[in-house]
């Protein structure tokens, strides 16, 4: 415990929170809100989605700055408890990926490019993806967590010679 800065605990603390927000906002969004305004007359529903892209997008971008800055100093300070762990590099590597992933869908279903106005008509279907990838982020995240440091047994260590 001696060895944990208030830097640690604040970057988890982003991470988590912004992690939270986003995934929890998107369920909402998906599961509730889009089956609720689908019965609203179109015009009620163009102006509605429209009024709720232009906030949703702020909560975006600063999620991701957010989780990307807290994720990459977290990562910084895990690297050197889980040195030659090959399983906990393919586990953490595999949910950064898949974080990825998620962003640029994010970016893509918030922004105004022409080249993907396709997947904007089928909102409903990348959204369910973006959850799907969530749940399967968290459960990297929270199995490597509590997985805890691996180490290893004494005569797996290798020394070195000096001479
Ligand atoms: C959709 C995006 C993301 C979600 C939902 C997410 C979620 C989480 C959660 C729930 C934890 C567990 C925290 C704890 O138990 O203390 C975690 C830990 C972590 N995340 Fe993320 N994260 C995301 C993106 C990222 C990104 C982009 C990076 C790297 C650049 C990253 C790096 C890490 C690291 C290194 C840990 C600590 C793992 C450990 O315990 O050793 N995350 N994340």
């Amino acid at each position: 415990m001696d060895n944990v800065s208030a830097m640690d605990v604040i970057s988890r603390f982003i991470h988590v929170g912004a992690a939270i927000v986003m995934v929890g906002g998107t369920v909402f969004m998906r599961f509730i809100l889009m089956p609720a305004a689908v019965e609203l007359p179109q015009a009620e529903h163009d102006l509605l989605r429209q009024r709720l892209l232009a906030r949703w997008k702020r909560v975006v971008h600063s999620g991701i700055v957010l989780l990307l800055l807290s994720g990459g100093y977290n990562y910084w300070l895990a690297i050197r408890l889980h040195r030659g762990d090959g399983l906990y590099h393919g586990l953490v590597g595999t949910k950064i990926l898949l974080a990825l992933v998620v962003f640029f869908i994010a970016s893509v279903l918030i922004g105004r490019s022409a080249a993907f106005e396709k997947l904007r008509q089928n909102r409903a279907q990348w959204m369910g993806l973006i959850v799907l990838l969530a749940t399967v982020i968290v459960g990297l995240s929270g199995f490597v967590k509590v997985r805890g440091v691996v180490t290893k047994p004494l005569d797996k260590i290798e020394v070195q010679k000096t001479n």
